[in-house]
This record gives C-alpha cells, structure tokens and sequence, in this order.
C-alpha cells in the first residue's frame, strides 16, 4: 500500500433515484468527513442499479448526476478515486469466481432480498447475486473499511464470510474488512411514515428529503412530517418514531448531543423543531446545490472525472483479479 500506509475505504451508491437525506447523513456525509484518515475508493454502482428495471437514458444521466453529487458533497478527487462499476471489468469478472463460492442459502437469507423479492412477480437472478457483486467492489480493493448506513451491514458480513471462504479453500487471497457505521443517521425514516426507511425507489412527495429538492420543497416535507399527539421532545424510538427520526436527522447534521438537543427545544412544540430541523436541512443542502448546479454546467468535466477515477484504481483491481485467479487454477 503507497500513501503512508494509510487504510483503505471503499464505498458506493446505486444511480437507481434520486438521492436523499439519508443517503447523505448515512454515508456521504461521512466520507467527506474521513476522507483525509483514508485512501478513498468511492463507485456509482451502476451495475447494481441493474438489478431492477431502468431506463437507460435515465441511468446514464443519473449515474452522472450522482459523481456530480459526490463531488457537490465535498468529496476532493485528490483524496478520493471516483468511478463508474461498469467501467471496470473486474468487479463483474471477480463476482463469477465469487459465486462458485457462495452457498445460495447466504444469499436467500439476506434481509434486503427478501424485502425486495417479495414486492417483484419475477426475481431476477441479479438480484439474489446483488451481495456478491458488492462484496466483489470490496475485496478487489483490499479494502479495510467500508463506511456504509445500516441496511447494509448484513452484506458487508456477508462479504467477509464469502472472502474468508475463499481464503480457506484456495490460500490466502482477499483481505476482510470491517463495516463503519455512523453513531447518528445511519438508519433515516420516510418523512410521511417514520416506521419505513427513507428510500430512493418511489417518487412519493412527502417522503424523502432529496438532496437536489429546492428548499421550499423542504420546508414543505418536514413540516408535514408524521409525528404524535404525545406533545413531547424525547429520542424515543418505540413511542415516538416520528419525532426521534427528526431529531436524528438534526443530531446528524449538527452533531450535538441529544441533551444539548432536548435542552433546545424542550417544552416548544413539535413546529419548533419541524422549524428548526428545516433550518438545519436546508444550510447543509444549499451550499452543495449551489456547487453541483455550477459543476452541471461542463460535462466534460463528470465524463473526465470518471474516466480519471476509473484509471486510477484499475491497476489494483485488475492485480487482486489475477491473484484470485491465479489460486484458483485459472492462470499461472
Ligand atoms: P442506496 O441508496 O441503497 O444505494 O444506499 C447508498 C448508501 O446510503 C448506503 O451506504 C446505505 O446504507 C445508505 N442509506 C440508504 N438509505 C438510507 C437511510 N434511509 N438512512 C441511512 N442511510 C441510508
Ligand atoms: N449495496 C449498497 C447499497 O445499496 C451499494 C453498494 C454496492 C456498496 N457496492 C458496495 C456499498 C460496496 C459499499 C461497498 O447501499
């Protein structure tokens, strides 16, 4: 490893929606804050996106627009590699040899397939090979940490088991990395219902926060957030979903602790905090707008940046690939 030894990071975001508070508070928001500790490798996944239906103009203008947010977040290209999956070939070619390693009753047990497969007629086979694609992402990188929101933890145990079962049966091969999960925002609510997951999929209004959303659109989302008749500013999360998650998405972006939080707006009413969490929301989002609606001006500029990314990493992947084939009896 070159750069003093530094750790490596390696994570990524599906270019299947738009992207929202949760995405940001759950992960971007904290590769920026770690980037300088890290050697950052960070992917728009834009073959895991495939694993449900797109539209291929959209796909390829989204994937676009979220290197273009990466970049709007903070994310410095001298610190940080960003690249298209698709524009390497061994995160598809390392998932085949990942594969004839994995027992299908892993990928059957994963909570996400389960939840995805059970709202679909036909499941594709992309989808229950979803978690071995991303470990694949992971592994070719000797990738110590991957800063994720919590919905992905399963699948990140999951990658070290499938890297460990391949270490096993064919000798040392795959370092095994550890999940990194943010102490708040790592699991972020609907605004319309504070018991589902804020999502990309589903451009219900009144959901999610989206990180491009101008600001009165915003307002509008919180201050109709679903909340409680209890009349009471405590994070409690069984009793008072709705009002923990506003307090979650204001202790992730302010960083307070929740008694400097419960000692601010104690005893003001749930439009008071609605307010103030607007306020909060919107100071982090508009400086990133402003940036990424200056950036959208050149796209030269994203095509380059990819292709610069995707270049820069390759070697590592390509070396980790043939090392893995090389155990395997692929190649000498
Ligand atoms: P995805 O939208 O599934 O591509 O997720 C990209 C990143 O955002 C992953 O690290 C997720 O764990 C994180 N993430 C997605 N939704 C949320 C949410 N509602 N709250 C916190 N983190 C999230
Ligand atoms: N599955 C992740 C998600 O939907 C995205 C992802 C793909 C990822 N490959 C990864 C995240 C590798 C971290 C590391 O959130």
């Amino acid at each position: 490893m070159n750069n003093n030894q530094k750790k490596r990071v390696f994570s990524g975001i599906q270019p299947s929606g738009n992207l929202h508070i949760g995405n940001y508070l759950g992960a971007l928001k904290n590769w920026v804050a770690e980037q300088h500790k890290y050697e950052n490798v960070f992917c728009i996944v834009d073959l895991h996106a495939l694993t449900t239906p797109q539209d291929p103009a959209v796909l390829y203008q989204k994937t676009r627009e979220v290197t273009l947010l990466y970049l709007a977040a903070g994310l410095s290209r001298e610190h940080c590699a960003i690249f298209a999956q698709s524009h390497i070939a061994a995160h598809s070619e390392l998932t085949w040899l990942l594969n004839c390693v994995t027992p299908i009753g892993w990928l059957e047990r994963m909570t996400q397939y389960k939840d995805k497969a059970a709202k679909q007629e036909s499941v594709g086979t992309g989808l229950v090979d979803y978690p071995v694609l991303m470990a694949a992402d992971i592994i070719l990188y000797d990738t110590h940490y991957v800063p994720v929101g919590e919905d992905q933890r399963q699948h990140v145990e999951l990658t070290r088991d499938i890297a460990q079962r391949f270490n096993h049966l064919y000798g040392e091969t795959f370092v095994l990395p550890e999940v990194l999960i943010p102490k708040a925002g790592a699991r972020i609510k609907g605004m319309d219902d504070p018991t589902a997951k804020m999502s990309k999929s589903g451009d219900k209004q009144g959901h999610a926060l989206h990180l491009l959303d101008p600001p009165d659109v915003l307002r509008k989302s919180i201050m109709r957030a679903t909340t409680d008749s209890l009349n009471k500013i405590a994070f409690d999360k069984e009793n008072q979903p709705g009002v923990y998650n506003l307090l979650n998405i204001y202790q992730a972006i302010t960083g307070h602790s929740e008694e400097e939080i419960i000692a601010e707006f104690d005893g003001k009413g749930y439009g008071n905090l609605k307010k103030g969490v607007t306020e909060a929301v919107i100071a982090t989002l508009e400086p990133i707008q402003k940036r990424y609606y200056e950036m959208a001006e050149d796209p030269a500029y994203i095509e380059q940046a990819l292709k610069e990314g995707a270049d820069r990493v390759r070697p590592i992947a390509e070396h980790r690939l043939q090392v893995a084939q090389k155990n395997m009896g692929l190649r000498k």
